[in-house]
């Protein structure tokens, strides 16, 4: 019986399970929008060495921890730091980890409504018979009402899965969802890199440029990594409280951090070549954000044969991506008010999703009727996005490796990680001391730079 979770707690049925609803957190809009042009724009391979070498060396070790924090605790992330440090502010950690989920999802949705809408375009063809890519998104994202309407259909998604529990809702879809969303990619890579002049657009992605390269670059790319993998909030601590204990947590991060990494190369694979084929020396002057995959592809996709299809495909494959992402935010907020507030499933969802929406509303509308609302210089959408992401998430994560580095009893990590023994010594040295010295003190750098550096 000890292999079980503790009383009759949801938790993941299946191993491929948990891996299907981490990886869906992970890969999302930041793997397909962000990480393509941040790539190409910061030196290409050089930039796509020093994300990896991140995500080896920082990303898997705070995911571990996360894991560690929630499966010891099996409790959500406010709960988790509760009952692992009693009588310490430490809960506070998990409190910062409640209020950075309500910040990234109520802007994250804003995108994720428009994802919708460009589906919608696509599915009905006047996305392709659209003249004017630009001023198609700016009617569109200016609307008074309209993007409002999206972002309430995909928060109503996500409540609905997220009401559906652990077993029957998020792993459910994940399973499913993933796989789709790899074999959709799949499909639209080989077309991109089919095309002609599109090999200028691999060598752009791949070659290393290492002149590129300099202190913001590095920043950028632990940064892009955290985001990406959906570390330093909680989320990871709220799933990890789901999984099994016969689960190896040490294999289920490198599993997870290598799904979120293959699928950021493919989307670059996606993205850059196609626009390479047909709109070649533009991508320099881009900036990340809506204008790539908002009006830059949607002029690819015209130009290319058999265009329809892949737009449709690719704005049903962006949608699912931050589909699987958003649910894995609201678990975090429905988890701690169900737990802590001892509110139902149903009651958490609908408070969780109804109090994110108004926050999100706010977000949505300040592309419209809100857009001279300034707040620090940064609208709404801005403040949420640049506070929670590069602020919120960093101190977050930087806090979590200290907990387990520091604050846990070591003991307690090793009996978790170890599954009886399974780790081999030498491994859990290595990945302790990184968790120890390494990971605070290359988060510590990022978290004081983002304070100063905008733009990271
Ligand atoms: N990892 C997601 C992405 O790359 O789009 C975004 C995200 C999801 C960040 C969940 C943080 C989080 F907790």
């Amino acid at each position: 019986m000890s292999n079980l979770p503790s009383g009759n707690r949801d938790s993941f049925s299946s191993k491929f399970g948990v891996i299907a609803a981490a990886a869906g957190s992970a890969v999302g809009l930041g793997n397909i929008w962000r990480f393509p042009l941040v790539t190409t724009q910061n030196g290409g391979g050089a930039f796509l060495l020093l994300y990896i070498g991140f995500i080896l060396f920082i990303g898997i070790p705070v995911m571990l921890s996360e894991f560690t924090i929630g499966r010891r605790a099996q409790l959500n992330v406010f709960g988790s730091f509760k009952k692992l440090a009693p009588g310490t502010p430490w809960y506070l950690v998990g409190f910062l980890g409640i209020l950075t989920a309500f910040a990234i999802l109520a802007f994250y949705s804003t995108v994720a409504g428009w994802t919708l809408e460009y589906l919608v375009q696509a599915i009905s063809g006047k996305l392709l018979h659209t003249q004017d890519m630009e001023k198609n998104f700016a009617d569109f994202s200016t609307h008074p009402y309209r993007p409002i309407i999206w972002q309430l259909v995909f928060m109503l998604l996500t409540a609905f899965v997220v009401y559906a529990g652990i077993k029957k809702g998020i792993e459910k879809f994940t399973k499913i969802l993933m796989p789709v969303l790899l074999v959709l990619i799949i499909f639209v890579v080989i077309r991109s890199i089919s095309l002609p002049g599109a090999g200028e657009g691999v060598k752009y992605l791949f070659v290393p440029d290492w002149s590129a390269v300099n202190f913001k670059t590095v920043l950028m790319a632990l940064g892009q990594a955290a985001f990406s993998l959906s570390i330093g909030m909680g989320t990871l601590v709220t799933y990890g409280s789901y999984i099994r204990k016969d689960n190896n947590l040490l294999k289920t991060s490198a599993q997870v951090a290598l799904a979120d990494t293959s699928i950021a190369i493919l989307s670059s694979l996606m993205v850059i070549p196609a626009i390479f084929a047909f709109s070649a020396g533009t991508i320099d002057q881009m900036s990340p954000g809506p204008g790539l995959v908002f009006e830059v592809l949607p002029n690819v996709f015209k130009s290319m044969p058999g265009g329809i299809i892949f737009s449709i495909i690719f704005f049903f494959l962006l949608s699912v991506a931050a589909l699987t992402s958003t649910i894995s935010v609201l678990e975090v907020v429905v988890a701690y008010l169900k737990e802590e507030l001892k509110f139902s499933r149903g009651k958490a969802t609908l408070i969780g999703s109804i109090s994110i929406s108004i926050l999100g509303v706010l977000a949505t509308m300040s592309f419209g009727p809100l857009a001279d609302f300034q707040i620090f210089g940064y609208t709404i959408f801005g403040l949420l996005n640049y506070a929670s992401a590069n602020i919120m998430l960093t101190f977050g994560a930087l806090l979590i490796v200290v907990f387990v580095g520091w604050r846990m009893r070591k003991i307690a990590f090793m009996e978790e990680i170890s599954n009886k023994g399974q780790l081999v010594s030498v491994m859990f040295t290595i990945v302790f001391f990184i968790i120890r010295f390494i990971a605070p003190i290359a988060i510590g750098i990022i978290a004081v730079a983002a304070l100063f550096m905008e733009g990271l």
